[in-house]
């Protein structure tokens, strides 16, 4: 939208003046919110350490929905945060399970890096009931021996930490995707329709999966960059995404987890992050309403449309990942399967930012609440030919080429730790 437009639009000499301070100022994000991603340094706890790795896993609407206990040495003991769960688009919390399930593989690929033979053990006091989420953990990690220690000199605080020496018998353990977790990020802007994608380029995706740990989940990789399959797909995308955005209870869960401008996004570090001139404006001036979805005509639905539509268009392939559910189902371990599926998509982003390639979930048509069902059904036949009660798919993602993108904020590591 023209910005005289914009300053009709919602009035006047306020608009005026707060254009005057923010027009010069850039969208970065606020230093504080995303020093994370500078890496643990030279932290001495090697848990803390590979921890600093883990923080950056994606994660449904970026809640960051972990919690740690170390109490036990040699282990981590990781809890779901049942405060940052998603009710409304994740009601079954399967996406805040798979988002267990990036943060499992981060940790390990950080651990690993550090010469230790993880060995991870899922729910060790049993599994969540398939459409709960419980007090009891979701998993140990646990290794024996120590750690190679950071080189010297040490490292500065906040900065890329150097290559750790090469100790023989411990460097088989080592993952090359360990390098990406740094560089990786959901890049949520329209990809370059001049680009296309490689068919091979699935191929190297696909060999992401083939670690043991990964590949023992029973996990299914899937893709198509084929110009006949892709349009049905891109318009499923945006029906779902209108699905979502429409209904007042689910686009609110949305709404609500908005940070606009450095100001929250500092204060929250997780959410949705806004931090472009034109909210900032719309937000100083009160004219951001969070208490309400946007209304058909103004501003805010259209960029909100618009986002979610060129989005979908623009997918040049798409990718998925799922799962067994009658064979999960009988064997009392779908949610195990949930946290495969996010430990292969942690890899295969990682793959995909190897590749200069992005990936961008689509999580719309794999929701569950009732009103997604006739899209949650055509996404199953168009990607897998059988229903959900057959195979689930878990994760689906476009694919293409941009511009790199910012890191998202991440909280500090004090807030993950229980205990
Ligand atoms: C299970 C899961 C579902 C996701 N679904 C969506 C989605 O539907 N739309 C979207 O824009 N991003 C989605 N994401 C990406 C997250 O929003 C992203 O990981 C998070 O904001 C953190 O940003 P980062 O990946 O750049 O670190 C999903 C991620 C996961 C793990």
């Amino acid at each position: 939208m023209h910005r005289r437009n914009f300053i009709r639009l919602v009035g006047g000499g306020a608009v005026a003046s707060s254009l005057a301070s923010l027009t010069a100022c850039s969208d970065a994000f606020p230093a504080e919110a995303v020093v994370a991603w500078q890496g643990p340094g030279n932290e001495p706890d090697v848990r803390r350490w590979a921890l600093g790795y883990a923080i950056l896993a994606p994660n449904s609407h970026n809640r960051q929905p972990w919690l740690v206990d170390l109490r036990e040495p040699n282990a981590i003991t990781l809890y779901v945060d049942r405060t940052r769960m998603l009710p409304m688009t994740d009601p079954w919390f399967r996406q805040i399970v798979v988002s267990q399930g990036t943060f499992i593989e981060s940790l390990v690929l950080a651990l690993r890096e550090r010469g230790l033979n993880t060995q991870v053990q899922l729910f060790p006091q049993g599994e969540f009931k398939p459409r709960e989420v419980d007090e009891r953990p979701v998993a140990r990690v646990s290794w024996a021996g120590n750690a190679v220690l950071l080189p010297a000199p040490i490292v500065a605080p906040g900065s890329l930490a150097p290559a750790l020496p090469r100790v023989p018998g411990k460097d088989a353990l080592r993952d090359s995707l360990f390098e990406q977790l740094l560089h990786r990020h959901t890049a949520k802007v329209k990809y370059d329709t001049t680009r296309t994608v490689a068919p091979a380029t699935l191929e190297a995706l696909r060999s992401a999966l083939t670690d043991p740990d990964v590949a023992s989940g029973d996990v299914k990789f899937g893709g198509t960059v084929d110009a006949a399959r892709l349009e049905p797909l891109r318009t499923l995308c945006w029906e779902s995404a209108r699905t979502e955005l429409l209904m007042p209870r689910t686009v609110m869960e949305s709404v609500r987890l908005t940070r606009v401008g450095p100001v929250e996004i500092a204060q929250h570090r997780d959410g949705i992050s806004v931090n472009g001139w034109l909210p900032r404006i719309a937000n100083s001036v009160g004219a951001f309403d969070r208490t309400a979805p946007p209304q058909d005509g103004s501003t805010a639905y259209k960029q909100m449309m618009d986002r979610f539509e060129g989005h979908s268009r623009t997918a040049m392939g798409f990718v998925w990942l799922s799962t067994p559910t009658a064979r999960h189902a009988a064997q009392g371990t779908l949610r195990s399967a949930e946290v495969q599926a996010g430990r292969a998509y942690m890899r295969l982003q990682l793959k995909a930012t190897e590749l200069g390639l992005q990936m961008h979930p689509m999580s719309q048509a794999p929701q569950e609440f009732p009103e997604m069902k006739p899209w949650y059904d055509r996404l199953h036949t168009l990607l897998l030919g059988q229903p959900a009660t057959q195979e689930t798919v878990q994760m689906f993602c476009r694919i293409g080429y941009c511009a790199p993108q910012q890191h998202t904020p991440r909280r500090d590591l004090r807030g993950f730790l229980k205990a």
